[in-house]
């Protein structure tokens, strides 16, 4: 296992451009499953989510042809065998993402046997709304044996049948649910309203890819989505939208380290709860240039005087989003005051709490909710990473940290960050990928 080197104290200086988001890319991937045609994505982040996502979809008879681009990958999907509908528990278990593929391989091949993901290290991760929202559709969905076995109904040919779904859950709505279900809905029998879709940029991208496949879909990105079912999809040459979260954790690093930082490709007009906050927090998220995508500006982050210290509620888009919680947790560790964030998504998303903590942070933890109080400094010291946004976190803290850092279990990072280490470094931090053993009789490892 790997573990990262980091000296803290350095400003950084230059551009570092976004990469093409990972929760827009795997159910994009998915849905190569709803065509017979070949679906071409650009902009594919390298990472190990999407590696296994590719062979994932290898054991359900889809072939992936990947090409080294300028900006990640592009990747060329192409269903050649629709009798493999299995998603085992071997890949399953590594990737909860993998659920995505249940919705699409039941509406296109009238079946489909999908391990049930576990919980992970942020919580139990449920999925009865996915399973609620296709049994709505005529689905019968019956366990067995760990795995979920998915029916489309008798005498429709092996087709769902459109129908209104409510999608709310306890949390709010469900993203990856969303995604199942809408995609799920593309090859259904009429019309089926999704109430209470997720409203994140992500469902946005999967409908404008699968609307430019053939499918009829009106109000993605709003809490009501109306489908209406066709015969089947073609092919299509798709480009992924930006990473909401890459950007917004590399904001965070410019900020922790007073630096002026440039940023290529930022979706800013997915990220104005982030960069209100921000704001709130005497931190500036600048558009610069010419570019006239909001979904793909350049831009600088600045701070002027202290970080301030702020209030943060994680919520369903357009909400402040859970998967900026530990990174915005780090840096108000060096605020001026009092901060207190709740997570409301993902209540027991907080293992970075302890290693924070390790590193001189003031938090207190009561449930959801924790209470930050700035320091002066926070101190280098051996941490471990939990789980990928956790992991972001810890990096964020250690690149303004007095000393050296050693995060363990990188692995966690290379889920959902390209080359973090070369990116960050690009820019003038001092940060490192050592093999763990090396590290294996220093203090510095636990
Ligand atoms: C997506 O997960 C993201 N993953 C997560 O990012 C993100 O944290 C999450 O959305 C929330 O924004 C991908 O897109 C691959 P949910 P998803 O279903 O869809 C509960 C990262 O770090 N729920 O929106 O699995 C659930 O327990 C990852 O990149 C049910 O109760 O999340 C949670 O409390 C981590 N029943 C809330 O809803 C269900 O059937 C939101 O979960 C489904 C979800």
């Amino acid at each position: 296992m790997d573990v990262f080197v980091i000296e803290g104290g350095r400003r950084l200086a230059g551009t570092i451009r976004v990469n093409g988001s990972k929760n827009a890319a795997l159910p994009l991937m998915a849905a190569a499953l709803l065509t017979d045609e070949p679906l071409i994505l650009s902009d594919v982040p390298n990472l190990s989510d999407i590696r296994n996502m590719t062979r994932l979809l290898g054991e359900l008879g889809v072939q992936s042809d990947s090409q080294k681009s300028e900006h990640g990958q592009t990747i060329t999907h192409q269903v050649t065998d629709p009798t493999q509908s299995h998603a085992r528990y071997e890949i399953v278990r590594t990737m909860r993402a993998s659920i995505s593929t249940l919705g699409p391989l039941l509406a296109k091949r009238g079946s489909a046997r999908v391990s049930l993901p576990g919980g992970c290290a942020i919580g139990q991760r449920p999925v009865d709304l996915h399973l609620r929202g296709l049994e709505a559709l005529g689905a019968t969905i019956t366990l067995d044996g760990g795995d979920i076995e998915a029916v489309a109904p008798t005498g429709t040919g092996g087709r769902l049948i459109g129908a209104p779904i409510f999608l709310g859950g306890p949390f709010g709505s469900t993203v990856l649910g969303t995604a199942n279900i809408m995609s799920a809905a593309t090859l259904a029998l009429g019309t089926t309203i999704i109430e209470s879709a997720a409203c994140e940029p992500e469902i946005v991208d999967l409908a404008n890819m699968l609307i430019s496949m053939g499918a009829k879909i009106t109000g993605a990105g709003s809490p009501r989505i109306i489908i209406e079912g066709v015969e089947e999809l073609g092919g299509t040459n798709h480009r992924v939208m930006a990473d909401r979260i890459e950007a917004g954790t590399y904001m965070c690093a410019a900020a922790i380290t007073g630096s002026d930082l440039t940023l290529e490709n930022c979706p800013l007009d997915a990220m104005m709860s982030a960069v209100d906050t921000f704001g709130h927090m005497g931190i500036h998220v600048d558009p610069i240039g010419s570019g006239n995508d909001p979904m793909r500006r350049s831009c600088v982050i600045s701070k002027s005087g202290p970080i301030k210290p702020v209030q943060i509620t994680t919520q369903p888009h357009p909400g402040f989003p859970t998967d900026l919680q530990a990174q915005f947790m780090a840096l108000l560790c060096l605020s001026n005051g009092n901060s207190v964030i709740t997570e409301k998504i993902f209540p027991e998303r907080f293992l970075h709490v302890a290693e924070l903590s390790r590193m001189g942070a003031q938090i207190h933890r009561q449930g959801a909710t924790a209470v930050v109080t700035g320091v002066k400094e926070l101190t280098g010291a051996p941490v471990m990473a939990s789980d990928l946004r956790a992991s972001a976190g810890l990096v964020i803290a250690a690149l303004a940290a007095n000393g050296t850092t050693i995060i363990n279990r990188v692995y966690h990072i290379d889920r959902g960050y390209e080359h973090l280490e070369d990116k960050l470094a690009g820019v003038g931090a001092s940060i490192r990928r050592a093999n763990a053993e090396k590290f294996a009789d220093s203090a510095m490892t636990l």
